[in-house]
């Protein structure tokens, strides 16, 4: 079959890795992909924003099955769009309806929806202008850090941990008066949760659902987890502290009433669900849905897949109650994230990137880069992913900071500790 993948980040040049590997597939597209993309696929210029175009490329290449990476298209209804139209109505697209994707869209509707189906979660309430006063009187039954969301999606800077509480009022009004637009105009005010992290995956068809390798990812730009948070710095799988205790909690407590839930709301989800996890002494709560996989946890979650990912994705899109087979390798993974110097600040992009050929032991996936004059530069804050699978820790860790010492760009920068506090 054809398929066509939406997205242009690490997670999707390990998706792109892990179909093209697939017997299934006989040609590729991303959109619109980047310089790692085209090494597994043919990138088309297209934004996966741009339904009509993303519709005509489904067309004009007979694709036969369509992933969605990034949720901004899943947000935006990419979901819906292809069941309205007359040509594509057909053609299975992996990613939740645009009510489903509202788990991650609206900070409101996953609170709600976690309340309505008893899921264990951060105590919270909503506001808007109309209730700011009993904002700040609930915010006073809460203990310091304070926890403010921006209910829309904010490009992964819609949380604030305040740790006063007039800096908690200060910044309620400045989020309710503007500074986040739309995405802002309610706000979940919620307890601080404290605990280690941890992402969980689930492929469902609405009506079962398959848990895909537990991760970890680092999100400070620091090393031992200091300085502001970032897209995700690096990530390993699995996670000593998810052992089966844990991961049969948060089965029970919270995968499964979520797609009970789903399915008792008539929502239409075949996709990814990505589950923020805390453990709390030993229980999971649920800090967050995203209607999408992680990214930098997908680069080390593909590694250990060893079933045939296009196999179960069309299991997915025919609805065949996932009978297909889900093995997971046993084996450890991890991923070193480097980026630009600056960033999650400001960053210079069209640096040229040396070493590539000179890496042995791991796979590189690309995140922010682009072919430019017959050579691969910077066009992100985060570039590569450089990632591995072995049966040693150690000998994973060797592996990927041997490689990605071999790689240099200018202003290149990553974190030297990832994995070693698992
Ligand atoms: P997000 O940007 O939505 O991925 O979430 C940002 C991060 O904020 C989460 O991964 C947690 O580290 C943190 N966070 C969100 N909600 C809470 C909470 N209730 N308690 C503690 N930390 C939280
Ligand atoms: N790594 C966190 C995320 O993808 O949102």
């Amino acid at each position: 079959m054809n398929i066509l993948l939406l997205g242009s980040g690490g997670r999707e040049s390990a998706l792109a890795w892990k179909i093209s590997k697939s017997s299934r597939v006989c040609r590729l597209f991303i959109a619109p992909g980047n310089a790692g993309t085209a090494l597994f696929g043919t990138n088309l210029g297209i934004s996966a924003n741009d339904f009509d175009a993303v519709g005509g490329a489904v067309l004009a290449n007979g694709i036969d099955m369509v992933v969605v990476g990034p949720e901004e298209p899943l947000v935006g209804g990419i979901y819906d769009f292809f069941r309205q139209d007359r040509l594509l109505r057909d053609i299975p697209l992996i990613g939740p309806s645009r009510l489903g994707a509202q788990l991650e869209g609206s900070k409101d509707f996953a609170k709600s929806f976690m309340l309505r189906h008893g899921i264990p979660t951060a105590r919270y309430m909503s506001v808007t202008r109309d209730n700011v006063d009993e904002g700040h009187l609930f915010l006073k039954t809460l203990h310091p850090p304070y926890v403010l969301k921006v209910d829309g999606l904010a490009a992964g800077k819609g949380v604030l941990i305040v740790d006063n509480f007039s800096d908690a009022v200060r910044e309620l009004s400045a989020i309710l008066d503007g500074r986040f637009g739309k995405s802002g105009e309610t706000v979940v005010l919620e307890e601080f949760l404290s605990g280690v992290e941890c992402s969980v995956f689930i492929l469902t068809d609405g009506d079962t659902y398959k848990i895909l390798p537990v991760a970890k990812d680092y999100k400070r730009i620091g090393e031992g987890d200091v300085g502001p948070n970032t897209g995700g710095m690096g990530s390993v799988s699995p996670v000593s502290f998810a052992d089966s205790v844990f991961m049969e909690k948060v089965e029970r407590r919270i995968i499964a009433p979520t797609v009970e839930g789903l399915r008792k709301e008539n929502i239409t989800y075949r996709g990814f669900i990505f589950f923020g996890l805390i453990n709390t002494g030993g229980d999971p709560q649920l800090i967050e849905y995203n209607c999408r996989l992680g990214d930098p946890e997908t680069e080390s979650v593909v590694l250990r897949i060893e079933s045939d990912l296009v196999d179960l994705l069309e299991g997915v899109a025919v609805g065949d109650r996932l009978s297909r087979e889900l093995r997971i390798s046993n084996d450890f993974s991890a991923t070193v994230m480097l980026v630009s110097g600056g960033y999650p600040g400001s960053y210079e992009v069209g640096e040229a990137i040396t070493g590539l050929d000179g890496v042995l032991d791991s796979t590189v996936f690309h995140a922010g880069t682009e072919v430019r004059g017959g050579g691969v530069v910077t066009s992100g804050g985060r570039v590569l992913a450089v990632s591995a699978l072995g049966s040693s820790k150690e000998s994973v860790l060797d592996r990927v900071y041997r490689d990605v010492g071999v790689i240099d760009f200018r202003g290149k920068y990553y974190r030297r500790d990832i994995g070693f506090d698992v």
